[in-house]
């Protein structure tokens, strides 16, 4: 084969397509993988997950000294100040070690990283930097970014997207956060916990679309406990930039009289819109749907059978972990395995603290579907880890049917809510019931057991409440 040509072609290094990457490369295929940025591993490594992660947590151990928290355990501090630079100086180090790890992986694996734009110049053919590339199979993993909302200007200084505010050099004294989604609440968290004064606008009538509906009550309960302002079924008519403020106008969803508000910043955060533009998709026979996102069909096959789509580009939840599993499922396709991913088992998380998460169906989907259902809760004040934590907020939700007792949904906020859910992914991957959850042991004291007891609950006989 020549040095232009390969089995496999990814377009995009996130973590839809650098998984998919290396697990072709591991399966014996000559692969290569399109990236732009000047850094591996997409949204997820660069201005997403991971820069996130890293303020969330550096900003809850200032909160926590700050606050006095730390000084009910015994740990008193003093002359406590808050470094914005070496926090952000943490963040990019996490960055760095994460991307530059890819690059070492790609290399240990033999992907070849073509640097530049890819675009089709026919199916079988993509140009890099003038360059054509011939591959036998291609994936599309291009990702997503920022959805704008219309007639406003990000200008990254006081008009914020997901990612200028991952980059603020200073601590807003007031935040408006237009979004109470995922981006919104763990973002807003973060500056909040920093000291900005946080007010989340939501078109909705709640925060948290597509989760339960009791988690997204107690969540809206929780967050303003902690000092976020929650004004939901209200939209934002305009954003105006006033000299260093933010003026925004914003009026009942259902229409009604407007009013006026006004912050140092504000993140606008409403949702992300797949990236095809400048793919030159109709080349390939290609075309977008109504989102402009690929179609494709349980294979990950787009209209055209060679060519693939996986991760925030094709129709599903925006996750990291759901385009992870759609990269390794067509490698492994290409190569002619099976390669499956449940999409009724992809779990989700909010990194607020208390973490908010769930699995599978929520109580008004399983209903809508026609499942008569049994409920068992937990709540993490009786759980004797939490307690010890100090950390009483939240509850574990499972929700079986009530015929089979088979697990079809469970949801919970918890301090690791995030760790915890993967137990209940896996049992539901495995068809459990709630009887099984609660008759599997669990390491005592954990917070986990919270799982055992929501599903003992289940079955009506939960030891701690
Ligand atoms: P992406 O990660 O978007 O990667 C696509 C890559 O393709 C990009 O690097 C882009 O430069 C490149 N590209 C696009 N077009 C071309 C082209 N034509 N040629 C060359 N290169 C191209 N998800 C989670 O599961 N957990 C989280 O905690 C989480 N936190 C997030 C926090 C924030 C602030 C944001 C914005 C997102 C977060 N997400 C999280 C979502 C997650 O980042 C995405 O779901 C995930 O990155 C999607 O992976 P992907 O491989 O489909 O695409
Ligand atoms: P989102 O879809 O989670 O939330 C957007 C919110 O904005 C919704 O509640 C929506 O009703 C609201 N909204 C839409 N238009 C509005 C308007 N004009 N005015 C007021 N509110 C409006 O999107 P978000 O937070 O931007 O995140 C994008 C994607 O990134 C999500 O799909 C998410 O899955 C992913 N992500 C995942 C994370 C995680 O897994 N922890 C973290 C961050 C992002």
């Amino acid at each position: 084969m020549a040095d232009t040509e390969f089995d496999v072609i990814v377009i995009g290094s996130g973590p839809g397509g650098y998984v998919a990457a290396i697990r072709a490369a591991q399966l014996g295929l000559k692969t290569a993988c399109v990236e732009s940025r000047d850094t591996l591993g997409g949204t997820c490594l660069n201005v997403g997950c991971i820069p996130s992660k890293a303020l969330l947590h550096a900003s809850e151990l200032y909160e926590e000294a700050h606050s006095g928290a730390l000084a009910k355990w015994g740990v008193k501090t003093s002359g406590l100040e808050l470094d914005l630079d070496a926090m952000h100086a943490s963040r990019l180090e996490a960055i760095k070690s994460l991307t530059s790890g890819i690059a070492f992986l790609f290399k240990k694996n033999k992907v070849e990283w073509l640097k530049g734009h890819g675009r089709f110049i026919d199916a079988n053919t993509i140009d890099v930097g003038g360059t054509a590339y011939k591959a036998k199979n291609v994936i599309i993993a291009t990702g997503s970014s920022v959805m704008p909302l219309p007639g406003v200007t990000i200008d990254n200084e006081v008009v914020l997207d997901s990612t200028s505010a991952l980059e603020l050099a200073k601590v807003p004294e007031t935040m408006v956060v237009v979004g109470g989604g995922v981006i919104g609440l763990e973002l807003g968290s973060v500056w909040r916990r920093l000291g900005a004064k946080v007010t989340v606008v939501e078109f909705l009538d709640q925060i948290l679309p597509g989760m339960d509906g009791e988690v997204r009550k107690e969540a809206a309960k929780i967050l303003k406990k902690q000092g976020f302002e929650i004004r939901t079924s209200t939209k934002v008519a305009r954003i105006e930039r006033k000299g260093e403020k933010a003026v925004l106008a914003v009026e009942p969803a259902a229409g009604g009289a407007a009013e006026t508000i006004e912050a140092d910043a504000v993140m606008v955060c409403i949702g992300r819109r797949p990236n095809t533009d400048g793919l030159d998709l109709d080349k390939a026979g290609l075309a977008t749907n109504k989102r402009g996102q690929i179609e494709v069909d349980h294979d990950f096959r787009t209209g055209v059978p060679h060519i693939y789509a996986i991760g925030d580009v094709v129709p599903g939840p925006m996750l990291a972990h759901k385009a992870e599993d759609e990269g390794i499922a067509a490698a492994e396709i290409i190569a002619g395995q099976v390669g499956i991913v449940n999409h009724d088992v992809i779990p989700s998380v909010v990194y607020t603290m208390p973490e908010i998460a769930g699995v599978g169906l929520t109580e008004e989907d399983a209903k809508a579907r026609g499942h008569e259902v049994k409920i068992g809760k937990f709540p993490m004040l009786a759980n004797s880890r939490a307690k010890t934590n100090k950390e009483p907020d939240g509850f574990v939700k499972v929700i079986a049917d009530a015929k089979s007792d088979r697990v079809l949904g469970v949801w919970m906020i918890a301090s690791v809510a995030g760790t915890m859910i993967a137990e209940a992914a896996l049992a539901m991957e495995f068809g459990a019931t709630s009887e099984d959850i609660a008759y599997t042991c669990h390491a005592h004291p954990t917070h986990s057991e919270a799982v055992k007891e929501a599903a003992m609950a289940v079955q009506g006989k939960p030891i701690h409440i």
